[in-house]
């Protein structure tokens, strides 16, 4: 599309130039909850059982869209019952689903999740969301460009992900990258990303690492890469020393999904002008609220719920959106 109808599109489809993008995955959560993990050849019995949405992609998806902004989701999912019912649940949440391509005779992404002393333990099984590939992201790139910043994780092909972060580089979108669940990536996408959020593991594959420590390793990269890690908050450099700042102070339900929100919120606060460091404070109580309920998506808090914490809380957070 040349760049003038590309601007006609916009106007005809009231497009509005600050919409958010995810590109990702769609699942299905079939989650146990449980006191004791069970060992190999082991049975133990749980205490709570329940099916409800997921998925990275999704999940951060519905984080932004919780917060307001108009959010596009670039995914495949399957024609079985529960991604059609994921797709209406997108919908509900006001998430614009026409990007999702739906893969005939294939299932929707599966995860078997277990919940056990506050954390968590996944197995993914793709299905459709492993057909997103290049040709989907050549067939839906208007629907990037479209998009003021993007957001990508790796439970999609990563050489997808890679053709997403060169199409933003190349159109002046910011390209937010969760290298999760871990592998190889090329150097390119970690280049050609705005921001890198990683997890204490997830840091010691960012080039350079080369067994540093994890904070000398932000040091090199001051308002780009972001290292979580759970209870400790977040920290990441801005270009004088490593900041830290704090998770907040809640008693902690459910972790799944938790990153996820950090990443859709830190795109909503970017997006709205937000600086690196009110951005991760913002995306820092996000998160911290979702884990204080059960499921990805269930959990995630919406603006009003994250402006009562911050008032209350007396944090020095200027939202103006
Ligand atoms: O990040 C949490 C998500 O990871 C879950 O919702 C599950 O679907 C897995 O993809």
């Amino acid at each position: 599309m040349l760049y003038y109808e590309h601007k006609e599109y916009m106007k005809r489809e009231n497009i509005n130039m600050n919409r958010i993008g995810v590109v990702g995955s769609i699942n299905t959560d079939i989650v146990c909850k449980t006191d004791v993990l069970p060992k190999v050849g082991e049975t133990v019995i749980g205490n709570e059982f329940m099916i409800s949405f997921g998925g990275k992609g999704a999940n951060e998806a519905v984080a932004c869209a919780r917060l307001g902004a108009s959010t596009n989701l670039l995914a495949c999912a399957g024609d079985d019952m529960f991604s059609k019912n994921a797709i209406a649940h997108l919908q509900e949440e006001g998430v614009h689903i026409t990007a999702i391509k739906q893969i005939k005779n294939t299932n929707g992404g599966i995860a078997n999740i277990t919940i056990a002393n506050n954390n968590n333990s996944i197995i993914v099984v793709p299905g459709a969301n492993s057909s997103l590939d290049v040709n989907y992201i050549k067939k839906y790139t208007s629907r990037i460009k479209e998009c003021s910043i993007v957001g990508g994780q790796f439970e999609i092909p990563v050489d997808a992900i890679l053709l997403v972060s060169r199409i933003c580089r190349d159109n002046n979108i910011k390209f937010v990258l969760n290298p999760s669940p871990i592998k190889d990536y090329p150097i390119e996408l970690f280049d050609n990303s705005t921001y890198v959020i990683v997890n204490e593991i997830e840091v010691c594959e960012i080039k350079g690492y080369n067994k540093k420590k994890p904070l000398d390793v932000l040091k090199q990269y001051p308002d780009k890469l972001i290292m979580t890690k759970g209870a400790d908050g977040v920290y990441f450099s801005d270009g004088k020393e490593v900041i830290n700042i704090p998770a907040i102070n809640v008693k902690v339900v459910d972790t799944t999904g938790a990153g996820d929100t950090f990443l859709g919120s830190f795109m909503v606060a970017i997006n709205n002008g937000l600086n690196t460091r009110d951005a991760l404070t913002f995306a820092n109580i996000c998160a911290g609220l979702k884990t204080t309920k059960l499921g990805a998506q269930t959990g995630m808090p919406k603006l009003a719920e994250v402006k009562k914490y911050i008032k209350a809380n007396k944090i020095n957070l200027d939202i103006k959106f």
